[in-house]
């Protein structure tokens, strides 16, 4: 079959040319642009990239519109229910699901590396005890390029496999400290007799005057939150990891900066801002006045935990978060009045022309902290939840990227300022 081809004619030079159209496995096809400057000098303008695909990955898809996620092709729905969040964890790491001898390996790599180097707990005393999480979380991973400069080559592929997964073993542990710290609590050290998510919860809330007993219903919800928020293609904070990583900088340097990218409250700071708007709403009564002032374009307002830019149907992990929430709530015995607060908000935007014509509909934040809230985790938490699962991503998406040819990112833009003008001295001016 002929090579499909977009021809584009340049009204005012009359020139043409044609550019090779590119397909991947599934998604939508896209248009190579590389000879569009050298032969009709001319950039495409994309503010946003919502039309530009920045790589190519084999990692996970998306098809925004009929709300599929899949990591290497597995159904985020089977892996949800089949799976667990270091299981996935290798997968997205490695392309393919582990033999057992081969997972065995993964999990015990990943269980002795997760304590972090003493001097990184003397390093957190440094913060005030109501720092951000998110705060203590970027500013202790780009540490870590301190404590192992050692094994920061990232052109050698073990290296990069060790950077990968001390990132993902320490993440939780580094997570809960920042908690421990706030709470003005010593130090929990990782126990390895336990799984990822149990010993997450129990670096977080074990206490040394007594013994901690990790709820199993916690712990598998906490590994299916895990698991829905790994990867997610090339998100705000996961292209800001990849284009850190294209001008050879370390892996703590790019976790750190798709940190950082996280934290804004349109992207994974988000389920911390739907937990602060339900208590703001506070009653069904007022979900109105909320919808209102979401639809209000002179006032900043947006329903958190509302929209996509790339699902334009529900987001696939809303759908299973918001059924997980009611399982768990009813196996702890929580009766939570903001679940049904966002039951009844959710209903009623989704009934509402605004939200429907623009098709904006509940995403991955908008019930995620109601089940971080049943098992006891503080709001301030939130987004450093979404972090622990979404390293995961980060790092597998920088060690794609780190194993192929690439060219440092470098995009242009349409300059708006003044012509050239001659320098005024003061006494002119
Ligand atoms: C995540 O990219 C990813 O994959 C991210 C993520 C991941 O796993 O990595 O899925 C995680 O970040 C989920 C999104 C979490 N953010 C929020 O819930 C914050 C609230 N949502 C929005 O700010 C917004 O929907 C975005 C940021 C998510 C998407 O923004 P877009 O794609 O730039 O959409 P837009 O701002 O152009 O909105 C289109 C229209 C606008 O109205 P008009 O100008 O057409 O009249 O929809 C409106 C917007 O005003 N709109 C909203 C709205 N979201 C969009 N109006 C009210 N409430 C909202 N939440």
């Amino acid at each position: 079959m002929a090579e499909r081809k977009l021809t584009l004619t340049d009204s005012e030079s009359g020139k043409t040319l044609d550019l090779p159209v590119v397909s991947g496995t599934e998604g939508d096809p896209t248009i190579d642009i590389s000879r569009l400057h050298p032969e009709l000098g001319l950039f495409t303008f994309d503010p946003g990239y919502g039309a530009t695909a920045s790589c190519k990955s084999d990692i996970t898809y998306i098809d925004g519109g009929e709300g599929i996620l899949r990591y290497r092709g597995y159904p985020i729905e089977q892996l949800a229910e089949k799976s667990s969040f270091l299981e996935v964890a290798y997968l997205l790491l490695y392309g393919e699901l582990p033999k057992d001898t081969e997972f065995a390996r993964f999990e015990r790599d990943i269980t002795y590396h997760t304590m972090v180097h003493e001097r990184i707990n003397s390093f957190m005393d440094g913060f005030h005890y109501d720092a951000h999480p998110m705060a203590i979380l970027s500013g202790v991973v780009a540490s870590m390029a301190g404590f192992y400069h050692d094994k920061l080559d990232v052109n050698d592929p073990e290296q990069r496999d060790l950077a990968a997964k001390r990132l993902i073993a320490k993440m939780p542990t580094i997570a809960a400290a920042a908690y421990r710290h706030s709470m003005g609590w010593p130090n929990a050290y990782p126990s390895n007799s336990l799984n990822y998510s149990e010993r997450f919860l129990h670096m977080m809330f074990s206490v040394p005057a007594e013994n901690y007993e990790v709820n199993p219903v916690a712990a598998k919800a906490l590994d299916l939150l895990f698991i829905l928020h790994a990867d997610h293609e090339q998100n705000a904070s996961t292209s800001t990891v990849r284009l850190v990583g294209s001008t050879g900088a370390n892996p703590y340097a790019c976790t750190a900066a798709g940190i950082a990218a996280l934290w804004g409250p349109a992207h994974g700071g988000a389920n911390e801002a739907v937990l602060n708007m339900l208590n703001q709403i506070g009653d069904v009564s007022r979900v109105g006045e909320f919808v209102k002032k979401a639809k209000d374009k002179n006032d900043p307002f947006r329903l958190m935990g509302f929209g996509h830019r790339v699902y334009k149907n529900f987001d696939p992990r809303a759908t299973i978060i918001r059924k997980a929430c009611h399982e768990v709530l009813d196996e702890l015995g929580i009766k939570d009045p903001l679940l049904d607060l966002a039951m009844e908000l959710e209903k009623i935007a989704l009934e509402d022309d605004y939200f429907v014509q623009r098709k904006l509909y509940p995403n991955v934040d908008f019930y995620s902290g109601i089940i971080y809230k049943a098992l006891g985790i503080p709001t301030s938490m939130f987004t450093a939840m979404f972090a622990i699962g979404r390293t995961v991503g980060w790092v597998s998406q920088w060690l794609e990227q780190s194993a192929t040819p690439h060219r440092i990112g470098r995009p242009r833009q349409v300059y708006t300022g003044a012509a050239e003008r001659d320098y005024v001295s003061i006494d002119q001016r």
